[in-house]
C-alpha cells in the first residue's frame, strides 16, 4: 500500500475544524490511515470538567475501532493554532503503539510548512507493557 503522507495531513488539516476546543482554544486533527486504505479521523473533544478531554488521535482510534478498524499503518495529526509542530501526548503515544507497528510513519505540523516525520516506536521507545500487548 502506497502511503501518501502528504495527503493524509490534509485530512487532519480538515479533521482540526471539527475540534471541540472551547476551553483550550487549541485545535487539533488526526487522520489515522488504516491497513486497508480506510482514512479515519478524529478531533480534540474538551469537556469544562477539564480531565475529561479527548484528544484528536485517541478520538480517531476509537473512532476506527468502533468501526471495526484495528490496524493502521501511518498517523498524521494537525495543530492549526500553533506555529510550530506538536507531537501527540503521552497517553496518546500510548494508545497508537496498541494498534500500529514501531516502523509506522507519524507526520505532524503546525500552522507553518515545518513538517516532522517520525515513527511511531521513536515517540513511544521501551514500550510500556510490551509483553501484555494483543494478549
Ligand atoms: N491535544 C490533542 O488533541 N492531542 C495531543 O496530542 C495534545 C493535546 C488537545 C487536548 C486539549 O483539547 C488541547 O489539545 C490542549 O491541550
Amino acid at each position: 500500500m502506497d502511503i501518501n503522507l502528504d495527503n493524509l495531513f490534509k485530512e487532519a488539516e480538515k479533521a482540526a475544524n471539527n475540534a471541540y476546543a472551547p476551553y483550550s482554544k487549541f485545535r487539533v486533527g488526526a487522520a489515522l490511515l488504516s491497513q486497508d486504505g480506510t482514512i479515519i479521523t478524529g478531533a480534540n473533544v474538551e469537556n469544562r470538567s477539564f480531565g475529561l478531554t479527548i484528544c484528536a488521535e485517541r478520538s480517531a482510534v476509537v473512532k476506527a475501532v468502533s468501526m471495526g478498524l484495528r490496524s493502521y499503518i501511518a498517523i498524521a495529526i494537525s495543530t492549526p493554532d500553533s506555529k510550530i509542530p506538536v507531537g501527540p501526548c503521552g497517553a496518546c503515544r500510548q494508545v497508537l503503539s496498541e494498534f500500529m507497528e514501531p516502523s509506522s510513519p507519524v507526520i505532524f505540523g503546525g500552522s507553518s510548512d515545518e513538517r516532522i516525520r517520525s515513527t511511531t516506536g521513536e515517540l513511544y521507545p521501551y514500550d510500556s507493557l510490551h509483553d501484555l500487548a494483543k494478549a
